[in-house]
């Protein structure tokens, strides 16, 4: 089984992307050929400060390596580095409906924020199309916010077998919590892009201060809380046990206790949670040059993995 997934280097990875993504893709790594890679060239729809494009990539990167993804068993690369996969999204393009692209909900969501409408931005799933298609990928573990995406993904390939043969296998989206996405600190979708996120790696002062700003109502410490739509609920979730969450959501329903007092809880149980791959970060954070080494080195791998694709795209349109 081949699992690929990819995050963009927008920002530093946070919460929203550990369970939504990189949990499920280095579980994954343990039962088949995975290939996991920095987005750099999605990244190019929305950043323009280079520097900044280049920290994100090294930090995403050895953010993974120390939640566990283990550089051997799968590969870890950077997108820009697999040249075929700009050649493969042109041809993708031309058999795409623009109508196709005109109904995903992440394009429309970026220009009611006020994103420019490039090219680029309007064409992000037909790119990521290709990422998906030229590994013969067979899982892609994603959040629930690219689950349109990878429909498109799977309308293209229909579409290119259709007119040319059986030439790529169709993806199916692995989303490990289909109910909801992770909140941020304004209670919206966590996310780079929305000023919101709870970095992965932050220092214990800021992430704290991050934690104790999580927007709240204004319901007095002694009355009951609402459960439904809290923020802070809907991340203690992911870092809590079974019971611990349980008693938070009873201390909820119950009343007599703040939300500074819940903001505490939360804040120690994601810092514990972090604990053991903040130690194994600093062993990768300490050596650049050898994170630098995995990611050519993945791509090497990842590349000779496209081969055979490649070929058997270009015979099938004529191409070769
Ligand atoms: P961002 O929205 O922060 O820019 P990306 O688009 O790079 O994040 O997403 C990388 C992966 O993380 C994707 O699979 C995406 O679905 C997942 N993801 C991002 N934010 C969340 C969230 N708040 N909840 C669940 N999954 C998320
Ligand atoms: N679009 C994805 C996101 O924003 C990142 C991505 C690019 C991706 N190419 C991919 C994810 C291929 C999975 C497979 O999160």
């Amino acid at each position: 089984m081949r699992i690929l997934s990819g995050i963009q280097p927008t920002g530093l990875p946070h919460l929203g992307n550990y369970f939504g993504m990189m949990k499920s893709a280095i579980e994954l790594q343990e039962t088949g050929d995975a290939l996991y890679f920095i987005a750099d060239l999605h990244a190019l729809t929305t950043v323009r400060d280079p520097e900044a494009l280049r920290h994100n990539t090294r930090e995403i990167a050895i953010d993974f390596l120390a939640c566990g993804l283990d550089p051997v068993k799968s590969c870890l690369f950077r997108q820009s580095d697999i040249t075929c996969i700009s050649e493969l999204s042109w041809i993708l393009s031309t058999v795409t409906p623009m109508g196709l692209l005109e109904r995903c909900h992440s394009y429309k969501d970026k220009l009611a924020k006020g994103l420019h409408a490039s090219l680029g931005l309007f064409s992000y799933p037909v790119l990521m199309a290709a990422d998906i298609l030229a590994y013969d990928s067979d899982v892609v573990p994603v959040g629930r916010d690219q689950k349109q995406h990878l429909e498109v993904t799977r309308d293209i390939a229909v579409k290119i077998n259709e007119l040319y043969g059986e030439v790529f296998k169709l993806p199916e989206p692995l989303i490990r919590d289909e109910s909801a996405a992770i909140p941020g600190t304004d209670g919206a979708k966590m996310s780079k892009s929305y000023g919101n996120t709870l970095e992965l790696f932050l220092e214990e002062a800021p992430l704290k201060k991050k934690i104790m700003g999580i927007q709240t109502d204004s319901t007095p410490v002694e009355a009951p809380k609402p459960i439904e739509g809290s923020a802070i609920l809907g991340i203690y979730r992911h870092v809590a046990s079974p019971s611990d969450y349980a008693e938070m959501e009873a201390d909820f329903l119950a009343g007599g206790k703040g939300y500074g007092d819940f903001k505490k809880r939360l804040f120690a149980a994601v810092w514990e949670y972090f604990a053991p791959m903040r130690e194994s970060r600093k062993r990768f954070a300490d050596d650049p040059a050898e994170v630098d080494r995995l990611l050519r080195d993945g791509a090497v791998r990842a590349t000779s993995k496209t081969l055979p694709v490649m070929e058997r795209m270009r015979r099938a349109i004529g191409l070769l």
